[in-house]
């Protein structure tokens, strides 16, 4: 069993999407029960809230179910019980190192390491307009498509 976190900062737009789009690809590709996958913020603003519309609206567009997600707050334990933690942008790749035990075994980098588009951050689409959804799916998308043919190969 591989399992994956991703975290963003607010656990509503970015990162529950990545982590819905991860979901639909493990079942899509039969890989249940081989990879599991969550989603985080380092921020508690928003913990128990499900998804922001506007992630639900493009996840449900494309295919996407984003039902029974609600926002956490990362904790200390998901450096022992996750095997890769992926960060959305450089801030939140900064907050879990600096969040991280010493002895984290986990593997903590960005989620665009994978983009085979290039690298980068997945910007924060919370301030600004419904377009910026879009982009974030894509990025998301490319990005775990490239991750899970890692971890399932
Ligand atoms: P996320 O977006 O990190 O992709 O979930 C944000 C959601 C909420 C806030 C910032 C970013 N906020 O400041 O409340």
């Amino acid at each position: 069993m591989q399992r994956v976190l991703f975290v963003c900062l607010g656990n509503i737009c970015r990162s529950p999407l990545a982590e819905g789009v991860m979901r639909h690809m493990v079942q899509e590709q039969g890989l249940d029960g081989r990879i599991e996958v969550d989603s985080a913020g380092t921020g508690a603003w928003h913990v128990g809230e499900a998804p922001d519309p506007r992630s639900r609206e493009v996840a449900v567009r494309n295919g996407v179910s984003l039902e029974g997600q609600a926002a956490r707050k990362v904790d200390p334990a998901d450096f022992r019980d996750f095997d890769r933690v992926l960060a959305m942008d450089q801030s939140n790749l900064h907050e879990l190192q600096v969040l991280a035990p010493g002895n984290s075994p986990a593997a903590v980098q960005l989620l665009r390491d994978f983009d085979p588009a290039g690298k980068g951050d997945v910007p924060d689409p919370y301030y600004g307009g419904e377009g910026g959804f879009d982009r974030v799916y894509e990025m998301v998308e490319r990005s775990c498509r490239a991750l899970l043919a890692e971890l399932s190969s």
